[in-house]
């Protein structure tokens, strides 16, 4: 059986350099090559300069699947299914067996796409590891290990909120609905909703246990539709939301039902790009009976303070926490942002798993399930109504659906604040 395996990773952005930075507690899963439209010359030297292995620029996705054992998908979500049908063909003409597959969130921007990306990670014979990194968190698993006795004792949770937020994200494409997906339901809301049901699904069972029967939700544009913000986001970004809205701010709750006691549970997310505090800030509240537990990543032992004198040195903010919007004042500062935020275990659980030649504990098929859920949730939006899942001509409409949002048509959906 290995113990080490080479990751070669496509896309040098800004999440590849967080993996990069959590990599450095993984060192059997050493970087071996990276292949990008931008960025890649940096990010090998950078990786190099970890030292543990040389990390080649690689011209192609052949070239990378050749040189590496385990490939992951970092580059933007409207590139996946290009990037994994090239990838396919590559593993088919060299003969060669991936000991695995990586994709980050989400799978894809529709149902139809996340379907795909499981086929053809299928065609490869590769175990999967879909990159939800929020499941992995230390605080969530330290809780549940914590709670597992009452769980046991008491029953399950039974409401778990989930919320992630920030005032908005780095790269242009994300902020374009017909590039991205949606909005911040698209891009954050697979992040909460897949940590909600993990949370809620009883202990000793897999994640896909719970039955998701219900689906409500609200897309709404709260603070990037007014007219100043819309004029500054078109300066930044180069996407004008008069034409092409996408959502600022998401919340929804989705109904499971247990299928070995038929009683039902629920998760609430709450997703933003209107977030205007220090960065940053995922919040989890879980109940059970007569048991819970909070979490707040904007809580550190680490407080530090900078005056307006001062603050004139200080270059780079986002050194401090992600998404920072202040580099002054009383600063929530985290020492370890990709341990806290589950990087370096969701990086430990693949390895493990793909040196067992078997999925990590999220599959794929799990990211086709998360996709499944956030497309169900704009569908409750557009319709304005509770959406009934166990309904077979829902479960058919959803499919082949595409949002109004992200086909561009997002003033349907969310008018214009002015
Ligand atoms: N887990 C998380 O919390 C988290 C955080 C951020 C991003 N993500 C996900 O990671 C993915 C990448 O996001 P990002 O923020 O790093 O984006 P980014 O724009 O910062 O970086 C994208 C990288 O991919 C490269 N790229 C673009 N098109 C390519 C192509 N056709 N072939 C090869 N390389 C290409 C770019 O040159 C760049 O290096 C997205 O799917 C996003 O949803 C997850």
């Amino acid at each position: 059986m290995k113990r080490q395996l080479k990751l070669g990773v496509i896309g040098a952005g800004f999440v590849a350099n967080f993996h990069l930075m959590a990599n450095t507690m993984v060192p059997d899963l050493e970087i071996g090559g990276v292949f990008a439209l931008k960025g890649a010359e940096d990010f090998a030297v950078k990786s190099t300069a970890q030292g543990r292995m040389q990390c080649q620029v690689c011209r192609t996705i052949r070239q990378l699947v050749e040189e590496n054992d385990v490939i992951a998908m970092f580059a933007p979500n409207y590139t996946r299914v290009q990037l994994m049908e090239e990838l396919v063909e590559a593993v088919q003409n060299n003969g060669k067996q991936l000991n695995g597959l990586i994709c980050e969130k989400p799978l894809g921007r529709t149902i139809a796409e996340a379907r795909r990306m499981v086929e053809l990670a299928k065609s490869t014979e590769s175990p999967t590891a879909y990159f939800e990194n929020q499941i992995h968190m230390k605080a969530v698993q330290k809780a549940l290990i914590q709670l597992l006795r009452l769980q046991k004792t008491a029953g399950p949770f039974t409401l778990v909120k989930s919320n992630e937020e920030h005032p908005g994200p780095h790269e242009p494409w994300f902020w374009n609905p017909t590039l991205q997906g949606g909005g911040v339901l698209s891009d954050m809301a697979c992040h909460s909703i897949a940590q909600a049901e993990y949370i809620l699904t009883p202990w000793g069972f897999l994640p896909g246990f719970l039955k998701p029967v219900a689906v409500q939700a609200e897309t709404t544009l709260l603070k990037w539709g007014q007219p100043k913000y819309r004029a500054e986001l078109l300066e930044r970004t180069g996407v004008d939301y008069t034409k092409t809205p996408a959502e600022d701010f998401a919340t929804g709750i989705i109904t499971y039902r247990n299928p070995s006691t038929g009683g039902l549970v629920k998760t609430q997310f709450t997703n933003s790009w209107m977030f205007d505090k220090q960065g940053l800030r995922l919040s989890t509240e879980a109940m059970g009976p007569g048991y819970g537990f909070e979490i707040n990543s904007l809580r550190s032992s680490l407080e530090i303070f900078i005056s307006d004198a001062a603050a004139q040195t200080i270059g780079d903010a986002e050194a401090a926490l992600e998404k920072s919007t202040a580099s002054r004042g009383l600063l929530t500062v985290q020492p370890n942002e990709v341990d806290l935020y589950g990087y370096v275990d969701e990086q430990r659980d693949a390895l493990k798993a793909f040196c067992e030649n078997h999925d990590a504990l999220l599959s794929w098929e799990f990211g086709l399930h998360i996709t499944r859920l956030c497309q169900a949730a704009y569908m409750a939006a557009e319709e304005r109504r509770t959406l009934d899942l166990t309904d077979p001509d829902t479960t058919r409409r959803l499919e082949t659906y595409r949002s109004a949002i992200s086909r561009g048509e997002g003033h349907k959906v969310l008018g214009l604040v002015v």
